[in-house]
Order: structure tokens, then sequence, then C-alpha cells
């Protein structure tokens, strides 16, 4: 899972879909494209939006997104444009390439919208982040846990 600066979006993405495998066979991770945030833990507001559903990502970390990852992850889930585009400058070939795409588009709507970043916004931003990363997430863990 990868946003900009992995304290707000990003951060909930990784306890939401970790909350929705059925086993330990799977390893969700998330990350920034930028190192603003390194080492910090996620925004208060997703701290406590997760909250509100049972979730708890305190512990959480940022980290900056990096080429190695390529090779970690099978898929790799970016909030935005601007992530796409800062992910696929890094990748090196088309089997990297071939693993990034917009998490909104697991909705059956496939219209390549965004995860709006909350950051300079209200509570209530957080409060759409989450419901739009709980349906995509639906989506994912189906097909993984299948
Ligand atoms: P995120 O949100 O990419 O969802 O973690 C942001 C966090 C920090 C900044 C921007 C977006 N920032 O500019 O510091």
């Amino acid at each position: 899972m990868v946003c900009l600066g992995n304290i707000c979006r990003s951060p909930l993405a990784e306890g939401i879909l970790k909350s929705k495998l059925n086993d330990h066979s799977f390893y969700v991770d998330s990350a920034g494209t930028a190192n603003y945030h390194v080492g910090n833990k996620p925004d208060i507001r997703s701290i406590e939006v997760a909250s509100k559903y049972g979730l708890n990502i305190s512990s959480l970390k940022s980290r900056q997104f990096k080429v190695k990852d390529f090779d970690f992850f099978d898929f790799i889930y970016v909030m935005d444009h601007s992530n796409l585009k800062n992910v696929l400058k890094l990748a090196r070939n088309s089997d990297d390439s071939n693993k990034v795409s917009l998490i909104l588009n697991e909705l059956t709507t496939k219209e390549n919208l965004e995860v709006p970043d909350p950051y300079y916004g209200g509570d209530e931003g957080f409060q759409t982040v989450y419901k739009l990363l709980d349906d995509a997430c639906n989506t994912i863990a189906r097909k993984l846990n299948s």
C-alpha cells in the first residue's frame, strides 16, 4: 500500500487489508513515495478513524518506498495518480510495473479514481478515506482469500 507520506492513507489501507485476510500467509506492508515522515507513527486522525472500526495502527512506522519492494511484493496498490507516477518511475522492467495499480481500480467501476489526500483537510476526509479503502480491501481480500 503506497501513498505520499505513509502516515495517512497507506497505513490505514495496511491495517484494513490485514484485518480482512484469513491467515498468516500474506505479508502486507505500506510505504510512502516521499521521505518527509520516515520513522513517524500514522497521523493521529488515521489512528482515530481506524480505532473507531476496531483496528489498531498506532505502532506502524512510516518508511519510503524503495526499488527492492518490487522484489518483495506481488501487488503494489497506490492511492493516487501522483503516487502511480512516482512508483512507476522506479520500475526497472514490465514485471515491476505490472505489479502497480490504483487501489480504487479494485472497485467494479475501474474509473482510475483516487483516494483523496486527507492531510490538509478535516476529520471527515479521514472517514471518506476509510470507507473507500474498506470497499477496495473487501475486493482484494476476496480475491486473495479464495
Ligand atoms: P498520505 O498523506 O500521503 O496519505 O500519508 C500525506 C501526509 C503528509 C503530507 C502529504 C500527504 N505532507 O505533505 O507532509
